[in-house]
Order: structure tokens, then sequence, then C-alpha cells
């Protein structure tokens, strides 16, 4: 297995759609709260997932996103940036997923919270296994499938977050990520990629 700490192309932040709205704003405002409160990781994410559950699907003309924010590539699934804490400890992102549309194997550099906006979004959990023997190689199992509707959110921090992501549904999906971490600095949440066999 290699590990690489490239970043996938798909992650890159794209300059240009970081516009608001009213709704977005007033989600930054709860998570500034939590965030401010300098908990640990793993209860930091869970009280921010609790805030972005409200803000999740379609509210009328009260929409989280820009149109677009909504918008996907048809090469990639694609990342807009929709607020970067000024002083760093925070960013939330929308990615957009087309039909089809994965991530490579990963993991994360700092706590997180996914929560589905729109479609459906599949996910398979890993777990890291040490070699058998000196100077054979680790590898990953997978541990669990999970298929995400809208509303659902999982928190989660470092380590134990090894995952893919794909939309495996015929329309459009997207999600909300929130990183403890500058992603408008690093353009990426992303640790490392896991270079897997074809049949994991
Ligand atoms: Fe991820």
């Amino acid at each position: 297995m290699a590990i690489s700490t490239e970043h996938h192309p798909a992650t890159e932040v794209r300059a240009g759609s970081r516009r608001t709205t009213a709704r977005l704003d007033a989600l930054v405002e709860e998570v500034r709260e939590v965030v401010s409160r300098g908990m640990a990781p793993d209860p930091t994410a869970y009280l921010v997932a609790e805030k972005l559950v409200p803000y999740l699907g379609v509210h009328g003309a009260r929409s989280l996103l820009t149109p677009e924010q909504h918008e996907g590539d048809p090469d990639c699934y694609r990342q807009h940036l929709l607020h970067a804490e000024s002083d760093g400890s925070f960013s939330i992102v929308a990615l957009v997923w087309l039909p089809g549309q994965c991530t490579p194997v990963h993991d994360h550099l700092s706590w997180c919270v996914t929560g589905v906006h729109q479609g459906e979004e599949h996910e398979r959990r890993y777990r890291l296994l040490p070699a058998d023997e000196p100077g054979g190689n680790a590898r990953l199992v997978a541990t669990e499938d999970v298929t995400n509707p809208v509303g659902a959110v999982w928190p989660f921090a470092p380590p134990g977050d090894i995952h893919k992501v794909w939309n495996g549904c015929q329309e459009k999906a997207i999600s909300i990520h929130i990183y403890g971490a500058d992603i408008s600095r690093l353009g990426s949440s992303v640790r490392r990629v896991y270079d897997l066999p074809a049949d994991c």
C-alpha cells in the first residue's frame, strides 16, 4: 500500500466562490461560538454537527448556498470555499458531486463534520492494519458502508478517519463540510491519500 501526502486535484480551493448568504452567516456565527469554547476535537466536532443539522436541505427561499455554489464540475467533484475564519480556527466548504464522482481513500488533518445538503452520499470507512511481519506492508480493511441522506451528519476527529466518499445516485449531491483548519490556506483538509488494491 502506498500512502501519499499529495492533495487530490479535486480538493483544491477555487477562487471566486466566496460569496455568502444570510443563512450561511448564521451558521458561521453558531460554529464560531462552539469553536471559541476551546474544547477538544471530538466534542467540538459533535457540537458543531448539532449546529449544522438545521441548515441542511431546502428551506423554502432561505438557501444556504448561492446558485454558483451549487455548480459541479464534469471532470471531478468540486469544492466551494464558503467561509474561512480569520484566525484559521475553522472553515466551511460545500462539495458538489455529480453522479459517479468519488474521492480517493483518504484521512484528514483536523476534526471534521460532514452533512448532506442535497441528494445522497455513499461512504466506505476503513481501518489501517499494521504489517503482519517485519518488512511487510500495512493494509486497509473496509469496516463499514454507509448511505447518507439529506440531513445526515457525521462528526469525527483523527486518527481513525480513513474513508472514501462517492455519489452513487443519478442526481447531483451536495454536502457541507466544516473543518477545524484553515482550508483557504491549506487548500484541502486531506492529510494522506491511500493507494489501495483494486478490490478494496
Ligand atoms: Fe473525507
